[in-house]
């Protein structure tokens, strides 16, 4: 028999009375505690944690002002061309959005050279990472990362229950490639490389970059996560899309979260073969993309200047921000990415907390890997003054 309790429908359970989902017995009004049988890779993850909230702070700490320089995001804030769409298809909320976003898709496609069935859509790109896990890893695959890395790589491989090789990054914060490529094998479906890297801002460079995709088994698809590359794209970076071009298992991932400034609206886009966007076709929510997301990336994608002018205010913010560590006698490691991690030589932990008492909330390096640094986004000039001036405070 089924019973309906919410908009949920569970069996009633013979002898138990009547049980709704959270395990209470209805008809006794007890606890009835009956197992519930999750799956043990899910209960081995770590939720996701957030950078601290702004709110909360000033709540917790009773403080007016608070800068938060914690999660990676555009200070300037969205392209106005991006806010102005948004308002003006305001209106049309009450439709579901078109399912194969198909114009963002178009819009993607041109200005990258490929087809539009090599382009991936998502509810940012964290969901294309959770989607790829979906589509490639299957129990006795293996998937080969960075570490430290960015978390939701983690993640994909713990929700597949596969394993994860982790090879540790060279001393100097980069992607040891070469230890990447040999903890491959012909089980490796998945490696993930952060270009920009997160949580160092470190980069790879074509060449070693080459190097390295040559020596990967046929059977790995190799994810160049590019979140951070409008920030780095004066360097001479890995031709990302142009290995998907050339028919190579790459997926070049990209997002609209960080130098577009749209990290609450949700897009995250991708290059990649025909064959791995139909597998992700088949496995996504249909409305996964939502109408405004769509109508705020085409128009962002426009928006040259907020582009531009993001990459400005984000070199000036870096360079005071080195400079002043320089100052102090410390050291950062080179990010060309929107955050640069500071070796503070003392628990991150400490520094952060420091911090955040004086309104500045940064990230403590400890849970990102990386123990004696703190990672700063960068933020507005008055933002990047105020964690001057704390920093100064706390490190003296
Ligand atoms: C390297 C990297 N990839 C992907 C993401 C996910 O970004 P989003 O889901 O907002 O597109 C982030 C976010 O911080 C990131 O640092």
């Amino acid at each position: 028999m089924l019973l309906a309790i919410g908009r949920r429908a569970i069996p009633s359970l013979k002898g138990r009375g009547t049980a709704n989902f959270l395990g209470t017995d209805l008809r006794l009004g007890t606890l009835s505690r009956m197992p519930i049988p999750l799956r043990s890779n899910v209960l081995r993850m770590t939720p996701y944690t957030p950078g601290k909230p702004i709110d909360e702070v000033k709540r917790e700490l009773g403080l007016s002002e608070v800068v938060k320089l914690a999660s990676n995001e555009n200070p300037l804030g969205p392209s106005p061309l991006a806010i102005q769409a948004v308002q003006e298809a305001a209106p049309q909320m009450h439709l579901y959005p078109d399912a194969s976003g198909y114009s963002v898709k178009e819009k993607i496609a041109t200005k990258f050279g490929v087809e539009r069935n090599n382009v991936l859509l998502g509810n940012g790109s964290d969901e294309l990472i959770h989607l790829l896990g979906l589509v490639l890893l299957e129990p006795g695959t293996n998937m080969v990362v960075g570490n430290p890395t960015f978390v939701r790589y983690d993640a994909a491989a713990h929700l597949a229950d596969i394993e994860l090789r982790k090879v540790p990054l060279t001393e100097t914060w980069h992607h040891d490639l070469d230890a990447m490529a040999a903890a491959c094998d012909s089980q490796t479906r998945l490696v993930f490389v952060a270009n920009p890297h997160n949580p160092t801002g470190t980069v790879r460079e074509k060449a070693d970059f080459e190097a390295f995709l040559a020596k990967l088994p046929s059977t790995a698809v190799c994810v160049i996560d590019e979140a951070y590359v409008e920030y780095a794209s004066d360097l001479d970076l890995p031709d990302s899309v142009g290995y998907v071009r050339e028919g190579r298992p790459v997926v070049a991932l990209r997002t609209f979260s960080k130098a577009y400034g749209l990290a609450g609206i949700r897009v995250g886009y991708g290059i990649a073969p025909a064959e791995i966007v139909d597998a992700i076709d088949r496995a996504r929510e249909p409305f996964d993309v939502n109408s405004l997301a769509q109508i705020a990336a085409i128009a962002a994608l426009d928006d040259e200047k907020h582009l531009a002018e993001s990459r400005k205010v984000n070199a000036e913010g870096m360079a005071r921000i080195a400079a002043l560590a320089t100052e102090l006698g410390l050291t950062t490691v080179p990010s060309r990415a929107n955050f640069i991690c500071i070796h503070v030589k003392r628990p991150g932990q400490e520094v952060f907390d420091a911090l955040l008492k004086r309104g500045v909330i940064v990230r403590s390096g400890g849970p990102l890997g990386m123990t004696d640094y703190v990672r700063v986004s960068i933020g507005t000039p008055d933002e990047v003054s105020a964690f001057l001036t704390a920093f100064r405070e706390v490190m003296a």
